[in-house]
């Protein structure tokens, strides 16, 4: 496909996943987030909650990959300043392919936790709805695609040329990024590890003691101090990191997306956590975001 008629595709991809974004998060506020403690859906179309989570989160990293990879142009449009094959150009060039690949390279580390790490720790996931798995590899694919070809095609059109600059001027705020998506996902990682190990602990003393004991309970440490979903909070972190050391459309979109998806889950949880445990809740928490929200 042609580079200008790919961009237009690109530009409408983008568009539309934006617009995706509000609708998810007004459907999130009318209808709920219906998978985990959320539902107790057993219906016909319940799936394997293990399985289904491997398969879905496994098309994101695999769709980055074949954007990126299967550009066949990655460097076209790279016209350097000093004319092609002066040192600066050469310098600045390798400077930001440095940059993409720690860019691709994190959004592996990501997606291989998520994808393969975090589902074979867990206590069995709950049965999920084919429809949320579905609409997950629809996102995945989406995002994966924008977020690759970006890096593979677009980005030195829109970074600016020579790179030398780019990557000289910007030199803080991918820094500050690199480490924001460096706490973000050791954050991530550990309170999705608090949860694991509380899920594990539940699901013992239900073998214990039979129906008497809760699936659930109330999870404490880290950032549990202070808000009911931690885990989503530091994968916000994460992806602003990203998104601060790409500079892209696409990861902007993504981190909108994922804001969209978690910011109204995470007052699902934290009203359902109230509700199911009532006075043994600590009042001091808020749903994500610290003393406000
Ligand atoms: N980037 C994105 O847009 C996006 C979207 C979704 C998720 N994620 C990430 O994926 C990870 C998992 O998300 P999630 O929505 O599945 O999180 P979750 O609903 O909090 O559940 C995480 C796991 O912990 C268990 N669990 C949760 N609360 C528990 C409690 N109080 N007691 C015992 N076990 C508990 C759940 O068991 P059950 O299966 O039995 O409920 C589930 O296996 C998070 O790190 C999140 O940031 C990212």
């Amino acid at each position: 496909m042609a580079q200008a008629t790919e961009r237009a595709l690109f530009d409408a991809v983008l568009r539309g996943f934006q617009v995706s974004s509000l609708a998810i998060a007004g459907s999130l506020l009318v209808t709920g987030s219906p998978y985990g403690s959320q539902t107790n859906y057993r219906g016909r179309l319940a799936v394997n909650g293990r399985v289904a989570w491997i398969a879905m989160e496994l098309v994101s990293p695999a769709m980055l990959l074949y954007a990126y990879l299967g550009h066949p142009a990655r460097d076209l449009g790279v016209v350097p300043a000093g004319g092609p094959g002066s040192e600066s150009a050469h310098s600045g060039l390798a400077a930001w392919r440095t940059a993409r690949g720690a860019l691709v390279l994190a959004w592996l580390v990501h997606y291989v936790y998520r994808a393969l790490v975090y589902p074979l720790q867990q206590q069995a996931r709950k049965p999920m709805h084919l429809g949320i798995a579905l609409s997950a590899v629809v996102f995945n694919t989406v995002n994966g695609y924008l977020n690759g070809r970006w890096l593979a095609a677009f980005a030195p059109a829109e970074l600016g040329q020579p790179f030398a600059a780019y990557v000289a001027a910007d030199a803080l705020r991918r820094s500050a990024g690199l480490a924001l998506f460096a706490a973000g996902l050791g954050g991530n990682i550990y309170h999705d590890s608090i949860l694991t190990g509380l899920s594990h602990r539940q699901a013992a003393l239900q073998t214990a003691a039979g129906a008497r004991a809760r699936r659930y309970a109330v999870p404490h440490g880290g950032l549990f101090a202070l808000v009911s979903c931690p885990h989503y909070l530091c994968e916000l972190a994460e992806w602003l990191g990203y998104a601060l050391v790409s500079g892209s459309p696409a990861a902007w979109t993504f981190l909108l997306n994922a804001a969209c998806n978690l910011v109204p889950r995470a007052r699902l949880i934290h009203r359902w956590y109230r509700t199911t445990f009532a006075a043994e809740y600590p009042t001091s928490r808020t749903a994500i975001i610290p003393f406000l929200f």
